[in-house]
């Protein structure tokens, strides 16, 4: 069978070939334990973890002490949440966090639940977007932080981020936002934005698997409370011999990040237009989720009503994309983001999510279009 046409990063995104080059050292001869620094060997390999340090911090707009390398997105977000929850005292019980975030947001706030903590999780309007003045409303006695996402992953919604960081501050709030989808595909910056915290994933943007990131602005780390116990790495917040190669990795494509992220912007901008052009111009009843204007650029979520999701992906084998909502063993599971946008259960049932991304050819998004057309006629006919 021939390799489908991968239109689907922002699940994942290949590694880039710089990136990968920038890592091999550290597999082969740079191996030691950062560690131990009481070797030359060592202390190379802390120098590397230095380095991609400063250039995490600098694609933010942070200091490198304030960047705590962990394994990927889930686990700082994990850290964030659960570690300000477990150093929280007294009146503070309070968490508010949106409807539309990933799982490993709302995940460890329902594990909060389940400890006694409250949760609010803000509705969003029909383009996905959270409401800066939702959260002023639910800020209370009890609120000790904010999550809310920078960009969304299902339909590409960019979060008012910079509103609702600065509402946190006004409150004297912690603010955290989950920018896994965000780095390497808009400007990031945790000023601008106000984040105290805020979680970062390597394979998102042209890095390694196993790799991520939590800024903790210089101040807070006080507020944190490990999740894990063991060494002193990584301020004793995230303990463990730090996975060198990867760390290098992630440093490398967050430096790529910055240098390429307006060309970025600019050619998948482009790709995403022509690909929905050419799907909608065939098929006009095609809906396209999300924000208009306030959007990632590679992210393409379109419904098809009356048309089964899960058929359309399997008939699509020729293309590997996300499906929106799904449907195992007979029962439907709608997606929580397509739920909270409250979108009509014709588009639930049928959306799917196109991700361009740096190495998609013009050939593929042309040769793409074509077959979701021929696909979505066959089922149509069906
Ligand atoms: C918004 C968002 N947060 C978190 C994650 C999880 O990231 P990781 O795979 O690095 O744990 C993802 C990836 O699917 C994501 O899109």
């Amino acid at each position: 069978m021939q390799t489908p046409i991968y239109l689907d990063n922002n699940a994942s995104t290949r590694v880039d070939p710089s990136v990968l080059e920038a890592m091999l050292p550290y597999f082969t001869t740079d191996f030691a334990n950062p560690t131990n620094v009481l070797h030359l060997p060592g202390r190379t390999a802390a120098a590397a973890i230095e380095l991609a340090r400063s250039q995490v911090a600098s694609a933010i707009g942070a200091e490198s002490s304030e960047i705590t390398f962990t394994s990927g997105a889930t686990e700082s977000n994990n850290i964030a949440i659960l570690g300000v929850a477990r150093r929280a005292v007294g009146r503070f019980r309070h968490i508010i966090t949106s409807s539309i975030e990933h799982s490993a947001v709302l995940e460890p706030c329902r594990q909060l639940e389940r400890e006694g903590f409250r949760v609010s999780y803000l509705p969003v309007d029909s383009y996905g977007r959270v409401d800066p003045a939702l959260v002023e409303q639910e800020i209370g006695e009890e609120t000790f932080l904010v999550s809310v996402m920078a960009a969304n992953n299902e339909v590409g919604s960019l979060q008012p981020v910079a509103e609702i960081g600065s509402i946190c501050r006004n409150h004297g709030v912690l603010f955290h936002t989950d920018a896994a989808q965000a780095l390497g595909r808009i400007r990031t910056s945790v000023d601008d934005w106000g984040a105290d915290l805020l979680s970062i994933s390597a394979h998102k943007h042209y890095g390694p698997k196993g790799a991520g990131a939590l800024y903790v602005r210089k101040g807070a780390s006080q507020l944190l409370s490990p999740l894990q116990y063991g060494g002193h790495q990584e301020h004793g917040l995230r303990p463990g011999t730090p996975a060198v190669p990867l760390i290098v990795g992630l440093g490398a494509a967050c430096h790529l990040a910055s240098t390429k992220l307006d060309e970025d912007q600019r050619r998948l901008e482009y790709l995403r237009e022509s690909l929905r052009a050419i799907i909608t111009d065939a098929i006009p009843d095609a809906v396209v989720n999300g924000h208009p204007l306030e959007r990632l650029s590679g992210l393409l979520s379109l419904g098809f009503p009356n048309l089964d999701g899960d058929l359309l992906v399997h008939d699509l084998d020729r293309v590997a994309v996300s499906q929106g909502s799904s449907c195992s063993s007979g029962s439907f599971r709608p997606s929580h983001v397509l739920l909270a946008m409250g979108l009509p259960d014709s588009v639930l049932r049928s959306t799917i999510r196109f991700g361009i991304g740096r190495f998609t050819t013009e050939q593929e998004v042309e040769k793409a279009g074509a077959y979701v057309i021929e696909a979505v006629k066959r089922q149509r006919a069906l």
